[in-house]
């Protein structure tokens, strides 16, 4: 079974990173030579953007499809400049070109200042189904369509913001529960069926259906306690997935503050990502 992509959140205890970090600045940021790419490399993209399109028309969330429209992705690794302009526009975030994964407190602090991190480098032609790390085609087609969101922009400044505190409080581990399964890995119940809002599941080549068709993962309704409190395997496809009704109420749910949240569940015992707990509400495709 393919597995899930990492993300950068599951960060810097990463092993033997491939990226060159040599010449990245103290924000972990570098320029993005968009000048060195191959041919081969445009090429590549292409044909990951093109299995994408074939797959995500079909269960992508409306406001991730609307953006994809604009951006005209299809003809290769994109300037992330150019989109940028496009994307202060909007929403007023903009890219950062990085050299992999960058440890927590640095990521925290670009989304905090609406600043996305984007891998620079492409994958190799035998890692189009899967990869480790995330590369360009992960971060830019996964997740900067949604920036251009203003509602899933806000949730995401606010999830860096939340970072930086939960760094303080030494829940880490909490939060990064919940970039995994909302911002990698979410689903959206809309009025035509469930949709998907993951990034981890939009650049995903088999994931993607998994999760939107299969009756195999079970799928609950977003509840903040229980989602801080369950674990996730970064190997395999997820066992659990938490569906929301919109942006808005991902804002909602996650803007009080966490301090007691976390006070009452670091004393409560974890929840495995296969485990059924009473009060989950059961969402059917
Ligand atoms: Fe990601």
């Amino acid at each position: 079974m393919e597995r899930s992509i990492l993300t950068a959140v599951s960060n810097a205890r990463q092993p033997r990173l491939r990226g060159d970090y040599s010449a990245a600045r103290a924000d972990c940021t570098i320029e993005q030579d968009w000048s060195a790419y191959t041919a081969a490399e445009h090429a590549l993209w292409r044909k990951l953007y093109e299995r994408q399109m074939r797959l995500v028309p079909r269960y992508a969330c409306e406001e991730f499809l609307h953006a994809l429209d604009r951006l005209d992705l299809h003809g290769g690794i994109p300037r992330f400049d150019a989109i940028s302009r496009k994307l202060r526009r909007a929403t007023g975030w903009e890219l950062v070109a990085v050299p992999g994964l960058i440890p927590d407190l640095a990521f925290f602090e670009h989304l905090a200042n609406r600043r996305f991190p984007v891998t620079h480098w492409l994958r190799q032609p035998q890692e189009a189904e899967y990869i480790a790390e995330p590369d360009v085609f992960h971060d830019f087609f996964g997740h900067v369509p949604l920036l251009f969101d203003p509602v899933y922009a806000d949730y995401m400044a606010a999830y860096g913001a939340g970072g930086l505190k939960a760094a303080q409080l030494d829940s880490l581990k909490h939060l990064a529960r919940l970039y995994w399964y909302t911002v990698e890995f979410g689903l959206l119940r809309t009025r035509e069926g469930l949709r998907v809002y993951g990034a981890g599941l939009l650049s995903s080549a088999g994931e993607f259906l998994y999760a939107a068709e299969s009756a195999e993962p079970r799928r609950v309704k977003f509840d903040l306690e229980r989602l801080l409190r369950t674990e996730y395997r970064i190997d395999r496809f997820q066992d659990t997935y938490f569906v929301i009704d919109g942006f808005e109420e991902l804002i909602d749910d996650t803007a009080p503050d966490f301090t007691p949240v976390y006070a009452r569940i670091r004393r409560l015992p974890p929840i495995a990502p296969d485990e059924a707990t009473w009060a989950d509400v059961p969402v059917r495709r």
